[in-house]
């Protein structure tokens, strides 16, 4: 699988760690100062959920939504900080910061748990697999979902919820409507088998890339495409260094939100259900907006000017299905037969 090796990868970790630390103290700096506002008093309990999407997404606006009940319910005792943009960590180094200590709280997109040893969480990358969020959410809100949920700890992990995304749209300096459009494009992807497979199986090279780099990648023609739900895509600009986006619905991306079980398990009770309670509704929150940010992406690109968006034949889009078929067949074996023939039975199961 190809990925992108960070020699500096280390030095970057222990520079974040430091900068993690230095913020918690200078809110314990300001506390003791005492004439600092009494937000920036040294709290009880500081959760920080770092994540790589900008703060207008659904994610990001699910996590200043958790951070305002939290900070409500518990009249200021907890503190939830929030980092967004992959400000603290990018994907490279989260789930490491994770593991360390340096953040509680994550979100990170089900395509990024088969590299932390989770190859079923790629299940939810297999192309064309989902038509719809109510297929997804049969999946996540189910008994496949509370399982995966709790294989996490296999990881060290503690899975708190899933969160509804929503599908993604190819977006290159050409339309992309057929197989032999992709035919020497390198096209980043997260860094997920699948995934890259997927991109093979189109006709086109496969990047794995951060998602934090993936438009200056694009701006410097490292890549020349990429796959992203809308508001992601409109979000870090990429309009600006893409000149079309075909709609061709062929994924879906979506969410986990995780922490470890060294902080979960130190908890009081009474924290950790206001904690998971307020996650909860936040995710529902999320889930909600992100049906909502999507449709109103949608009308939004359609209004660029510089941006031509193409809309797919039936026939068009069967043809892309047909040829990334073959990734099914060959990721039965590494998703789980078992669990890939329990999510076709959500899929197809009425509610
Ligand atoms: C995210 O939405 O968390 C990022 C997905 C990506 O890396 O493309």
């Amino acid at each position: 699988m190809p990925h992108r090796v960070r020699p500096d990868r280390a030095r970057a970790l222990r520079r974040r760690l430091l900068l993690a630390g230095g913020l918690a103290s200078l809110a314990g700096l300001a506390a003791l100062g005492g004439a600092a506002p009494a937000r920036a008093a040294r709290p009880e309990l500081l959760v920080r959920f770092s994540h790589v999407v900008a703060s207008g997404t659904p994610k990001g606006q699910m996590a200043l939504h958790f951070q305002r009940l939290v900070a409500e319910r518990s009249a200021g005792r907890i503190r939830v900080e929030v980092y967004p943009d992959s400000q603290l960590y990018g994907d490279e180094d989260e789930l490491e910061a994770l593991k360390l200590g340096a953040v509680e709280l994550l979100a990170p997109s089900l395509s990024k748990f088969g590299q932390a040893g989770l190859p079923e969480f790629e299940v939810f990358d297999l192309p064309f697999l989902f038509d719809d969020l109510a297929q997804v959410r049969r999946v996540t809100q189910g008994p496949v979902g509370r399982r995966l949920l709790e294989r996490l700890a296999h990881q060290q992990m503690v899975g708190l919820g899933f969160m509804d995304g929503s599908f993604k749209q190819m977006s290159a300096n050409r339309p992309l409507r057929a197989p032999a459009d992709f035919k020497g494009l390198r096209l980043r992807v997260q860094a997920s088998r699948v995934l890259v497979a997927q991109m093979r199986a189109l006709g086109a090279e496969p990047v794995v890339l951060p998602f934090g780099e993936t438009r200056r990648a694009l701006a410097r023609r490292v890549v020349d495409g990429a796959e992203n739900p809308l508001s992601n895509f409109l979000t870090q600009g990429l309009q600006a260094v893409q000149t079309d986006l075909t709609l061709t619905h062929h994924g879906y991306l979506g969410y986990a939100v995780v922490s470890h079980p060294r902080f979960w398990t130190s908890l009081s009770a009474p924290n950790r259900e206001l904690l998971q309670q307020a996650l909860a509704e936040s995710l529902e929150f999320g889930s909600r907006l992100s049906a909502e940010l999507d449709r109103q992406a949608l009308a939004q690109v359609l209004q660029l000017p510089h941006l031509r968006v193409h809309a797919l034949s039936g026939l068009e889009r069967a043809a892309l299905q047909q040829a990334a078929q073959a990734v099914h067949q060959s990721f039965e074996q590494r998703v789980g037969h078992g669990l890939l023939a329990e999510v076709r039975l959500a899929i197809a199961a009425d509610n």
